[in-house]
């Protein structure tokens, strides 16, 4: 039986086969024979927007592949840099290849001291992190004028480089600002996740000596947390990427889309909500509430995975690695009875609502010590290197070009200016 469809216009009685390639058919073959009709897929919930080698899922299965390597697996042997050179050059590094590699972010981790003294200072005591690393990461385009050179590849490693490096010196330099502490500047001696513990919480000791048991488990969840194939803050950077703007203004969008509550921001919002409902006695009101439609169950649910999030399996069971040395954090307890409440639930059930990456993950980073409005800014840290894969993917995408979607117009026919004199009794349209 041949892989492919076949349609019939009915208006002429003309019919087109059009064969099925990777699960999808193709919209500009639709588009030869049918010009002017468009698919109309509001938030592209059915539509592949690219053709991508760097992650995998398999939503039914609850299955997710980083360039075709488990993720069970990289979370238990490998490293955040190694993974972000495995998601950007498609194989895991030789050892040579490793050293280089992260010596070069290493030495990339400093930031102007305009950007410290003059942008950061500028901001209020309480403004929300994301909201200075979306417009700090921005600021950077000012000081390397030559990203905006995007078509040559020694200019997009550099920058790559210089943002993979950045990320947590900014993100430390913003925890640092709301806590009125002096900055603490970036330790070359120090792997990528200790030396960002080194940034967040060295206090007066002349050396941060970080605890093996914490820096793996962030290393861990920042492998998680390194790409995720066509999420909405991807999509964001392949959008934003598409017109050859830099690269520091197309992360900043990322960022932008990242932050809110039902994407990267959920993880904060999954704090907030266990806050609210406070103990396990609490949960059955909560749950009505949900089935209701009065509130979402943060932390759960994906539009792809319709079983278990493979992620939140193995973040489930690095909190209790972190409780070990921080204490156990008694949320864990009421987000249990939680997933076990909801996955018992015919809604639940029914709609196929799993936990998903953002439901376990604010729990450790609060036995960690981190205040939940710095959780997505943990999220934004490990994404860093994803969205700069599936930049350089897209931008050397010979099929790619700027994106543009089209629109089903609903609004007002033709109509002819009035007055001012004759406004104000026409009815006003929303
Ligand atoms: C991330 O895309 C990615 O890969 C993202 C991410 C990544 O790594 O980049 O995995 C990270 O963003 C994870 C998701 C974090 N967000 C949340 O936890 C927020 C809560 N979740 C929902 O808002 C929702 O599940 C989404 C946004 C995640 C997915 O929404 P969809 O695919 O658009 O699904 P939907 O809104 O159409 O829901 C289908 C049904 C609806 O019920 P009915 O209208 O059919 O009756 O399920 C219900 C929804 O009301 N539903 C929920 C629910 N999520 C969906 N009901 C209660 N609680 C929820 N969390």
């Amino acid at each position: 039986m041949a892989e492919s469809i076949t349609i019939t216009d009915n208006r002429t009685g003309e019919s087109f086969e059009v064969p099925i390639v990777d699960g999808t058919v193709s919209a500009q073959q639709w588009s030869k024979h049918l010009p002017g009709i468009w698919f109309l897929d509001p938030a592209l919930v059915t539509t592949a927007m690219s053709e991508s080698a760097i992650s995998y899922l398999d939503g039914e299965a609850g299955i997710l592949r980083y360039r075709g390597y488990p993720i069970e697996q990289l979370a238990e042997q490998s490293t955040y840099l190694e993974v972000a050179y495995l998601l950007l050059n498609g194989e895991l590094p030789t050892q040579a290849e490793l050293s280089a590699w992260v010596e070069e972010v290493t030495h990339h981790t400093f930031i102007h001291e305009n950007v410290r003294k003059r942008f950061l200072e500028g901001f209020h005591y309480d403004a929300h992190p994301m909201g200075m690393m979306m417009s700090t990461i921005a600021a950077l385009a000012t000081f390397y004028p030559e990203a905006r050179n995007i078509a040559d590849p020694n200019v997009r490693y550099q920058q790559i480089v210089r943002l993979i490096g950045k990320m947590p010196t900014v993100a430390a330099f913003a925890y640092r600002h709301r806590l009125g502490l002096p900055y603490i500047y970036p330790d070359p001696e120090l792997s990528y996740t200790k030396n960002y513990m080194n940034m967040l919480w060295r206090r007066t000791e002349p050396k941060y000596m970080a605890s093996p048991v914490l820096s793996r488990a962030l290393e861990v969840l920042f492998i998680l947390h390194a790409d995720h194939e066509q999420n909405c803050s991807t999509n964001a950077m392949r959008a934003v990427g598409s017109s050859q703007a830099d690269p520091y203004s197309t992360t900043a969008a990322a960022i932008a889309a990242l932050s809110g509550p039902l994407h990267g921001g959920a993880n904060e919002a999954v704090l907030r909500m266990l806050d609210e409902i406070g103990s396990k006695d609490n949960i059955p009101g909560f749950i009505e509430q949900v089935k209701a439609g009065k509130c979402k169950l943060m932390g759960f649910g994906h539009r792809v995975y319709k079983n278990y999030d493979p992620r939140a399996r193995i973040i489930k069971r690095v909190a209790e690695e972190v409780f070990e040395v921080t204490g156990r954090n008694p949320k864990i307890d009421i987000a249990v009875e939680l997933e076990r409440i909801a996955l018992s639930d015919e809604y639940f059930i029914k709609r196929k609502l799993y936990p998903n990456v953002d439901f376990y993950s604010g729990i450790i980073y609060q036995a960690m010590g981190f205040t939940p409005d710095h959780f997505t800014v943990l999220f934004g840290i490990p994404r860093t290197a994803g969205w700069l894969a599936q930049w350089q993917e897209m931008l050397t995408d010979p099929e790619q070009k700027i994106a543009r979607p089209r629109q089903v117009y609903t609004g007002a026919e033709k109509r002819d200016f009035v007055p001012i004199e004759a406004r104000g009794h026409q009815l006003v349209t929303a």
